[in-house]
């Protein structure tokens, strides 16, 4: 008993094979729902073209330096944020760090509980794609599916596939799965674009898409927008990216890998765009966000659309790898800081997780009440919370002239002190805005 213990204890710290297994890794965890249901309706309604330069400002400046700190984060402590919160904290003679290092944990526990009930729907729409979408009253079909415990077994199919895939480990679980569906994601995104643009009417879409409207750069919800696109589209929650980081080898290079993962998390999301956008204009709907545009609008188009079945198949398909390669880097953001704060096996670690998610997800399951209430604190308190925590311990208590050590650390092209400028002031302060304003829209005070 006691070997075993030991054992579990020693084991050595699972790593990743390549740095390419990296890169599919934080691809796959950064291209999710996020870039399909939010990013093409964020980018048509704030300001076409002139969003997207500043998303990818934001992306560039705020984005890829907190990817980068967390990264290195995580490969320099060689842990997830409880024990390297703890150690950073230890070091300067600070106490109760492994106590702050719970807070994004469990703000990214708060984002995969409702997540995986998303994941649940999409699982049944990609089932029913099958007998086409045509005969349904897409609304009314949502509303009577969703919130009742017809949702029941397709969460539960969810969250077992997930903490299936989380068991196996970093070499056999997240590796292949990854590897075999962020390809296979890109790919269906260029087939579903090129159906789309093709369509009758479609270049309406793109160019409604494109619009340059810079008078938009002056709402503060513009900025509120982007930047909060490109937190959640990146995972910067503060926890999974330093647990990704601590499966790195030494050698990686950090720069590299995080400049991968954010050109790939942006072109998928600019797939999405000219998927959502020239489908809407050619059947003259107006495309919208979130729930609706996945579960009533898409499939209404495809319902009309010739060898609609086939498209609506694939697309599903496509939500499904897309989400799949996310939720198990969430699960995985909570497997870590189990087997480390408590010294557990992946194994325990993995079903006590999956246990945990469809437990607290049941009652956003069969009840839609629940469920946007869960989701408008995550994402309007919660998960702001955690990017914050994380990214004053990263750029201020551990300092932002060792994580850029750490950096460049293995670094072909390496970061000037410019690089610290951008973490301690404008990651810190765009995330703190980002806290400010999700507290004020979610008490209704600003809109
Ligand atoms: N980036 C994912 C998406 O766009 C969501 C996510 C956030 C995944 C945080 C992991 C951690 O859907």
């Amino acid at each position: 008993m006691v070997a075993k213990k030991n054992a579990d204890k020693e084991a050595p710290r699972e790593q990743w094979s390549s740095k390419m297994s990296l890169v599919m890794a934080s691809a796959g965890s950064a291209i999710g729902l996020g870039n399909i249901w939010m990013f093409p309706w964020r980018m048509g309604t704030y300001g076409g073209s002139a969003f997207l330069l500043i998303y990818v400002l934001i992306i560039a400046f705020i984005g890829l330096i907190a990817l980068m700190g967390e990264f290195a984060m995580g490969r320099g402590q060689g842990k997830g944020p409880i024990s390297a919160f703890e150690a950073i904290f230890r070091e300067k003679k600070l106490a109760g760090g492994k106590w702050l290092g719970l807070f994004p944990v469990l703000m990214t526990l708060a984002v995969t509980i409702f997540y995986m009930v998303v994941v649940g729907w999409i699982i049944h729409y990609f089932v029913i794609s099958f007998q086409g979408f045509a005969g349904l009253n897409l609304a009314t079909y949502f509303s009577g599916f969703a919130g009742s415990s017809s949702a029941i077994s397709w969460h539960v199919l969810a969250v077992v596939a997930t903490t299936a895939i989380v068991y196996m480990g970093v070499k056999k679980g997240l590796e292949p799965i990854n590897n075999l569906m962020l390809p296979g994601l890109l790919i269906l995104m260029v087939v579903l674009a090129i159906r789309a643009v093709t369509l009758p009417g479609a270049v309406e879409g793109i160019r409604f898409m494109f619009a340059p409207n810079f008078g938009a750069l002056a709402d503060p919800l513009t900025w509120f927008n982007a930047l909060a696109q490109a937190l959640f589209s990146l995972s910067l929650l503060g926890c999974t990216l330093v647990i990704y980081g601590s499966y790195m080898p030494k050698g990686t290079d950090i720069p590299q890998a995080a400049a991968y993962t954010a050109i790939f998390d942006t072109i998928a999301a600019l797939l999405a765009a000219f998927i959502v956008f020239p489908a809407a204009f050619a059947f003259g709907v107006s495309p919208n966000a979130g729930i609706p545009l996945l579960f009533v609008t898409l499939p209404g188009l495809f319902a009309q659309m010739p060898a609609g079945l086939l498209f609506g198949a694939l697309f599903f398909l496509l939500v499904i790898f897309a989400a799949t390669t996310s939720a198990i880097s969430l699960f995985e953001s909570a497997v870590e800081p189990l087997m480390d704060a408590f010294k557990w096996a992946r194994k325990k670690a993995a079903l006590i997780t999956g246990a945990v998610v469809l437990l607290a997800g049941l009652p956003l399951t069969i009840n839609m009440g629940h469920f946007s209430l869960w989701m408008r604190v995550t994402s309007g308190i919660l998960m702001p919370i955690g990017t914050l925590v994380t990214m004053i311990v990263l750029f201020w208590v551990f300092g932002a002239l060792r994580a850029r050590k750490e950096v460049n650390e293995g670094a072909a092209v390496k970061m000037g002190p410019w690089w610290e400028f951008f973490g301690k002031y404008v990651a810190v302060g765009g995330t703190f805005f980002i806290l400010v304003a999700g507290i004020l829209r979610f008490t209704g005070q600003w809109r």
